[in-house]
């Protein structure tokens, strides 16, 4: 038939490419999951930046623009002229926002840190700045990230201003972290509320007491919906067993999953290129688990990376420039080996259960 008739196999050979996802952001939409990158307004001004962003996600997260040190340039002033080009550029191309962050500390004003409050008063301030913020971003930021990194990696809380230097509960375990969820909720109670946290994707002291909280705060009526990990790779072994199995059990107490900040950090040379080209390979596979264990977990319904292109990444000074590329297009914005092993993964979305 084929031969006989060849048009008809050049328009099924049309339609099938049109059908075909053709970005990150069509294939993504299909598997029902988020794909997203962290920005900065600052490189708005590069056509590739944001032609690169608009066309490949579908959702994004202000880099630094709304965490404390950008928004409070001092008391008594709230500056979201940046957080608001962001969310404009957002809506303008359809995409979702994602709000990081209320609570962590650090990224704080000076003025924050190096005042004497007493737990009242610094109470009153963090009610006011999550009040003011989520409220000002109501109905545009469809979830935040309401504590960062509230656990060091033997499971404890991390002493940091808001838990108990002074502490906004005088140190009172985790009702301080419970304490921002009920204020950021108060606030917008259509925003989906995270608790965001590094190298807790695997199982381990730190997920292990997260896990317990998640679960204290669902039995007690916290508004909690959601857990970002973060997963910055730095080695490129990665425990996938161990990743799957703490995504499944996170995901069985009813909540949600965002992949936050990912980058898979490779070593690099002073021009910020890959040293080896095999790296690239390990990299696009590390991406191509990563995004099957997430279609795999039910609740698994955001993917995140930590920037959009290799020429802008935090990894630079984060690792002292001797590690860099991990993320999924080049300085050059071409695609990575990553970016198709992702969209490849994504792609064979039949693998996701919903
Ligand atoms: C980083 C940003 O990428 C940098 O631009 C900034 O100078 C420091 O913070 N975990 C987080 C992010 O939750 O907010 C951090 O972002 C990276 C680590």
């Amino acid at each position: 038939m084929y031969f006989r008739y060849p048009h008809v196999s050049v328009i099924l050979l049309f339609i099938v490419a049109t059908l075909r996802a053709q970005t990150l952001r069509d294939e993504a939409n299909r598997a029902d999951i988020l794909i997203g990158a962290a920005v900065n307004a600052h490189y708005f001004s590069e056509a590739a930046y944001t032609s690169t962003l608009a066309r490949e996600f579908g959702m994004v997260e202000p880099e630094d623009a709304m965490k404390w040190e950008s928004l409070r340039p001092d008391e008594k002033t709230f500056n979201f002229a940046k957080a608001d080009r962001i969310v404009e550029f957002a809506q303008t191309h359809s995409m979702k926002v994602r709000g990081h962050n209320l609570v962590w500390g650090t990224h704080n004003p000076e003025w924050l840190m190096q005042t004497n409050r007493t737990p009242q008063q610094l109470s009153a301030l963090l009610h006011d700045h999550i009040s003011r913020v989520v409220d000002h971003f109501r109905g545009k930021v469809f979830a935040w990230d309401v504590v960062n990194e509230g656990f060091n990696e033997r499971g404890k809380l991390r002493d940091s201003l808001w838990f108990n230097q002074p502490g906004i509960g005088a140190g009172e375990g985790i009702a301080y972290i419970a304490q921002a969820f009920r204020w950021a909720h108060e606030a917008d109670p259509n925003a989906l509320l995270f608790y965001n946290e590094a190298e807790a994707e695997e199982t381990n002291l730190k997920s292990d007491a997260i896990y317990a909280m998640v679960k204290d705060f669902r039995q007690r009526g916290v508004p909690i919906d959601g857990i970002g990990f973060q997963m910055h790779i730095f080695n490129l072994a990665p425990n996938f067993p161990s990743i799957t199995v703490n995504f499944a059990r996170f995901s069985k107490l009813g909540i949600q999953i965002h992949i936050t900040e990912m980058d898979v950090a490779l070593p690099v040379a002073a021009d910020g290129k890959a040293i080896n080209v095999a790296d690239l390979q390990r990299q696009a596979d590390i991406y191509a688990e990563i995004g099957k264990i997430c279609l795999q977990t039910p609740g698994c319904t955001a993917i995140q990376t930590w920037g959009v292109t290799d020429k802008y990444s935090w990894l630079g000074w984060a690792t002292h420039k001797t590690k860099g590329a991990g993320l999924l297009f080049d300085r050059q914005y071409q695609p990575k080996p990553a970016y198709k092993a992702l969209e490849q993964a994504l792609g064979k979305r039949s693998a996701r259960q919903h």
